[in-house]
């Protein structure tokens, strides 16, 4: 019955990307469409005093200038601004609102004009005088008045007591960066009133009814006057989570002209809507010679805007993953005068198990332990957080298969010992972990008597394959042909979808999917038990499958009725069906995604220079729907671990508040040229306690830990240990 399930599947909308027909936001075109472009304060801090726009409003097709002063109507509670990815204290950022400064390159005006190189131009004629306050972008500066935001700081045992009277100790401070997401696409809408004064929006997002019902709120619209599109996302990374100032302004726009509106940000303008959140990690590890553990203590301190909390608990892992009778563990923020950070693949996992795998690197040293060996030494069956059983946990053979690809047992201990040419040849390695989650989620599924199934569900397909998996469950399930099923999603219309992300999406709408699937069968059930003499007359619904266009008896294969004499029989020509699927609030077991990641870097020593020249990335996340949509998944998730590991740093002007490289030119990430041989293996792991299918996504576990392994890495090709990432070659030096 799996023809798809678990196969290496080519997406099914790849065609329709590569030929252009796949329409993104910033694509959808119609008669009269009115172009906006952004005016961005020049100060990181105060009010504006005056904006003039008389000398844009003089160029020749330019239609109008809005700011706070003049734009429509918007919510003016702060709470109407909270969608469902929105952190819970603060206030949401709310563009064009009043005269308030909250950071640098903030949308204060939208001009908007016939051609969107008009609006460009005129963009920049608008005049704004403002007055100045004093600013922080420095999260060095504002270290010490750093908070706890989500609860008390979490312990075991006394950790530090436990940490200061350790046989072997390691303790040390990481740095990771402010980071930005750089998807291909950018942030667009477009605002599309239909005859009857409905408005469709065309936007990029993860969440079409997350973003319908943040605008719904924000300018009090019914929710039937108002969908949200998003058939295509040009990745979105955690940044499209939340709905963004773009969707704000092109509605604006929309109803103030009652034209068509499109609103495409630029790269710099991007770099405003959120970003991975610079963090202070500090790791103190206590252990026995043996190498098994007294002390895990991780604090942590990650940088959130002035209005709003945004919190990720980067420090959690050190307190779950590994055996050690104490832990402490605790995540803070401190404020400056940027935009609220916000979710990067992987959030606080990314970060917070850099710091630690380092940290343990640096252990194994002190204890003259092989890495792998000292995790082994430490392995754990329970979340030692809450000390509960994992619903599966296949890590330790992580390790072994991850070890055996890669030829870890040719390693050779001490550090600069391995060459290879003028090169020095480093070899380094560390865990991943990510959390198995799973959200309420419906589908509705139209089968035609033609053999043809639609599968319909408001989730998103940021790029991630969600539309291929989807109709690999629906064509095992309905017994179908893969080309006979239809997907739609991305759009608000559809059944409850919840925004993608957390890696939740697979396992939630395959779900979704089979529950919707079963109604389709009982229905058809149903219909054959009428044919006379049905060959399954007694037969329940669980008893039979669709296999092959047809309702086969389980135990009695030749006992089948095909579908179109049932339907026939019927006189149905469509079934319809749509289901919700709930995950039941089963706290027994934790659930987890795990990975072993091995690194291998060259390094030509007087020039600094690093390769990463082969990784291997061993997961372990339950049943794997697509072995190709995975495995891209994951590469794309190690691609992204080499940049944060030798790349990746958005760099602030702090006299000036601003970031200093909002651009891909400036802002270095890896490309072809970086990338050589990444290795994916996907660890059986059967799990029928998580869900019925044992699904448990893929989207972030690539990512965690692999620049961690890197860094490691390098300390065992050169001996130097580089904390502060991204490890450039000046560090080195
Ligand atoms: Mo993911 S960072 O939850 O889109």
């Amino acid at each position: 019955m799996n023809a798809y399930i678990g196969t290496s599947t080519s997406r099914i909308d790849g065609r329709a990307k590569v030929t252009g027909a796949a329409k993104y936001a910033g694509e959808f075109n119609i008669d009269g469409l009115v172009y906006g472009a952004v005016v961005e304060s020049t100060i990181a801090k105060g009010r504006i005093k005056h904006i003039d726009a008389s000398e844009a409003l003089r160029v020749r097709g330019v239609l109008d200038v809005l700011t706070h002063q003049n734009r429509p109507r918007m919510a003016d509670a702060s709470a109407a601004y909270k969608d469902d990815v929105a952190p819970e204290e603060g206030s949401p950022f709310r563009p064009l609102y009043d005269d308030k400064i909250m950071f640098s390159f903030q949308p204060i005006a939208l001009v908007l004009a016939e051609e969107w190189e008009t609006a460009r131009f005129a963009a920049s004629l608008v005049r704004v005088e403002y007055e100045t306050a004093a600013f922080t972008t420095d999260l060095q500066a504002q270290r010490n008045s750093a908070f706890v935001v989500e609860k008390p700081e979490s312990h075991r045992g006394n950790a530090d007591k436990a940490f200061a009277a350790a046989a072997v100790r390691h303790e040390a401070e990481y740095f990771i960066p402010i980071e930005h997401h750089n998807a291909m696409e950018p942030f667009a809408a477009t605002a599309i009133w239909d005859g009857g004064g409905k408005l469709t929006i065309y936007n990029k997002t993860q969440g079409v009814q997350n973003v319908q019902r943040y605008l719904c709120s924000v300018f009090n619209m019914k929710p039937d006057d108002l969908r949200v599109r998003s058939p295509f996302t040009g990745g979105a990374f955690g940044s499209g989570l939340r709905p963004q100032y773009e969707t704000v302004l092109a509605v604006l726009g929309a109803v103030k002209l009652r034209r068509p509106v499109r609103l495409a940000l630029t790269r710099r303008q991007v770099y405003t809507v959120g970003y991975r959140p610079a963090t202070i990690e500090h790791v103190a590890i206590g252990a026995k010679p043996d190498g098994t553990l007294d002390a895990i203590v991780h604090e942590a301190i990650a940088v959130t805007s002035q209005h709003e909390d945004f919190s990720r608990n980067d420090t959690a892992w050190s307190g779950q993953l590994y055996k050690s009778p104490t832990a402490r563990y605790e995540h803070r923020l401190a404020r400056v005068d940027l935009p609220t950070p916000c979710d990067m693949r992987a959030p606080g996992a990314a970060t917070g198990v850099y710091a630690l795998e380092c940290a343990m690197d640096e252990l194994a040293v002190a204890l003259k332990l092989d890495p792998v060996d000292l995790r082994l030494r430490c392995y754990s069956d329970r979340d030692q957080h809450t000390n509960r059983p994992y619903t599966s946990k296949q890590l330790r053979e992580c390790y072994r298969q991850g070890a055996q690809a890669f030829g870890w047992s040719k390693r050779r201990a001490a550090p600069r010992s391995m060459r290879d040419g003028t090169e020095l040849v480093g070899w380094g390695m560390a865990s991943g972990v990510w959390e198995a989650l799973q959200m309420e989620t419906a589908a509705r599924i139209t089968l035609t008597a033609n053999g043809h199934a639609e599968v319909a569900s408001a989730v998103s397909d940021i790029g991630t394959g969600t539309y291929t998996i989807m109709a690999q469950v629906a064509a095992d399930l309905l017994g179908l042909p893969l080309d006979n099923v239809t997907i739609k999603l991305g759009d608000s219309t559809l059944p409850l979808g919840q925004v993608e992300g957390g890696s939740w999406t697979a396992a939630s709408v395959s779900h979704a999917i089979a529950k919707t699937a079963g109604e389709i069968r009982k229905e058809l059930l149903r219909l054959a038990q009428a044919v006379p003499d049905s060959p399954l007359a007694n037969a329940t619904v669980d008893g039979v499958a669709l296999v092959d266009g047809r309702i086969v008896h389980k135990r009695a294969p030749d006992r089948a009725v095909s579908i179109a004499d049932a339907m026939r029989q019927g006189k149905v020509d469509r079934i319809e069906r749509e289901g919700t699927v709930q995950f039941e609030d089963d706290d027994s077991h934790a659930r987890n995604t795990h990975s072993a990641i091995f690194a291998e870097v060259k390094i030509d020593e007087e020039l600094g220079v690093i390769r990463v020249t082969r990784v291997v990335n061993a997961v372990a996340a339950g049943r794997i729907l697509n072995t190709k949509t995975a495995s891209s998944q994951i590469m794309g998730g190690v691609v992204w671990g080499i940049g944060m590991a030798l790349h990746e740093e958005t760099l602030l002007d702090h006299r000036f508040g601003r970031f200093m490289n909002p651009n891909i030119a400036e802002y270095h990430m890896p490309v072809n040229a970086d990338v050589y041989d990444i290795k994916v293996i996907f660890v059986d792991e059967p799990d029928t306690r998580i869900n019925p299918m044992g699904i448990k996504g893929v989207g972030e576990i690539g990512i965690v830990g692999t620049a961690a392994a890197i860094a490691n890495a390098i300390y065992h090709a050169t001996g130097k240990r580089v904390r502060d990432l991204p490890i450039t070659l000046d560090k080195l030096r």
